[in-house]
């Protein structure tokens, strides 16, 4: 038995969730895998019921689970509550209390949707870059931070860039592992001309790199990298960063592809399961899309994609995992589009109608 906690989220959160559960049903059925699905709050549902966007209950779920499977979190109704019970602050928990430093997000340009990126065809055609940001260090959990109240009445406010040897060695060696499965080129992102932070991030990068000779590192600043991956993608195989220039990075990236609807991510870290494999989070790498909620529009492929991910590196399915590849493919060669990636010619529809086609070609 294997067990998925499932939350759900806010927004659009509930609809993706929705149909990606249901295609790993339709995936148990043809693996006999017994995954087992418990569901939970989190983010703003969460801090409705509870006043706190991570329960006690729900970091418990994650805990004794195989794999948690998270739609999203966030919305305007929550904008002005304090930082610490923001339903983002439920992100940033389960990631740190479950110890997931390794984030891999994928950017897979696919062929039937060159048109829908909004750069030109040649540029993206052929695309395939895999980002792996760190996750639970930098300034997205350095201290000291907060806001303080000055003496002549200013106030400031202050957060903390900071990596330790261990952190920097552990996600290298997560990055170059990855390389070394694709196409061994790692490109190491970091601002080491202006930040002494990184100045050792790169340092130790190198050093890390001493056990992977077979695999290429080059290293390039992060404003570079920006521009590089508008101006030249199909130079990059896996791209490893700090958490804040990987989460402005993914974005990015993301956005080679057509639609962030479409993008994938785990969440790894040390722990293993019984099973002896990584215990994981699994979510699409876009938000919660307040405005376009209960429409019935939003892209459930980004989640689909990442039940897929979770059955490759926490179930120890590649073949299950590939069958839900090849089922998306399919339907987005068929010509059926959620409006995000919709255009002219093409077959409009909607969520569940995306997550049936997908669960029939995976049936068939
Ligand atoms: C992401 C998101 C989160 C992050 C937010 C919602 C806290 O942007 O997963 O990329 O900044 O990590
Ligand atoms: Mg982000």
């Amino acid at each position: 038995m294997k067990k998925i906690a499932v939350f759900p989220g806010d927004g659009i959160g509930k609809e993706v969730i929705r149909e990606a559960v249901e295609v790993l049903k339709i995936i148990d059925k043809k693996y006999g895998l017994s995954l087992e699905f418990e569901e939970a709050l989190v983010g703003g549902s969460a801090y409705y019921e509870y006043k706190t966007p991570l329960p006690e209950s729900s970091l418990k779920l994650a805990k004794e689970s195989d794999a948690v499977l998270l739609g999203a979190v966030g919305g305007p109704k929550w904008d002005g509550l304090d930082y610490s019970v923001r339903p983002e602050r439920a992100l940033l928990g389960l990631r740190s209390e479950l110890g997931l430093f390794a984030n891999l997000r994928p950017a897979v340009v696919y062929s039937s949707l060159v048109n829908a990126s909004t750069l030109k065809k040649g540029i993206v055609e052929g695309v395939d870059i895999m980002v792996v940001r760190e996750l639970t260090g930098d300034v997205y959990f350095g201290k000291p931070r907060g806001i303080e109240k000055l003496p002549d009445g200013n106030e400031r406010g202050i957060n903390t860039m900071v990596y330790t040897t261990h952190e920097i060695e552990r996600i290298a060696r997560v990055a170059f592992d990855v390389a070394r499965k694709r196409g061994k080129k790692l490109t190491s992102v970091d601002k080491a001309n202006v930040l002494e932070c990184t100045e050792l991030w790169r340092k130790v990068v190198t050093k890390v790199h001493k056990n992977y000779p077979d695999v290429e590192l080059n290293h390039m600043y992060v404003d570079n990298c920006s521009m590089q991956l508008i101006r030249y993608p199909k130079q990059f195989d896996v791209i490893v960063t700090t958490n804040l220039f990987g989460d402005i990075l993914s974005d990015e990236a993301a956005m080679l592809t057509g639609s962030i609807g479409m993008l994938p991510s785990a969440s790894l870290g040390s722990r293993l399961s019984s099973s002896g494999s990584p215990i994981g989070m699994y979510e699409p790498i876009h938000g919660s899309a307040p405005d376009i909620a209960e429409k019935d529009i939003a892209n459930p492929i980004a989640t689909i994609l990442s039940a897929s991910m979770m059955l490759k590196y926490s179930l120890n399915s590649e073949k299950a995992s590939s069958d839900i590849d090849n089922a998306v493919l399919n339907i987005l060669n068929k010509g059926y589009r959620t409006k995000d990636i919709h255009e002219d010619g093409k077959k409009l529809v909607g969520t569940k109608e995306m997550g049936r086609l997908i669960r029939e070609a995976i049936e068939k």
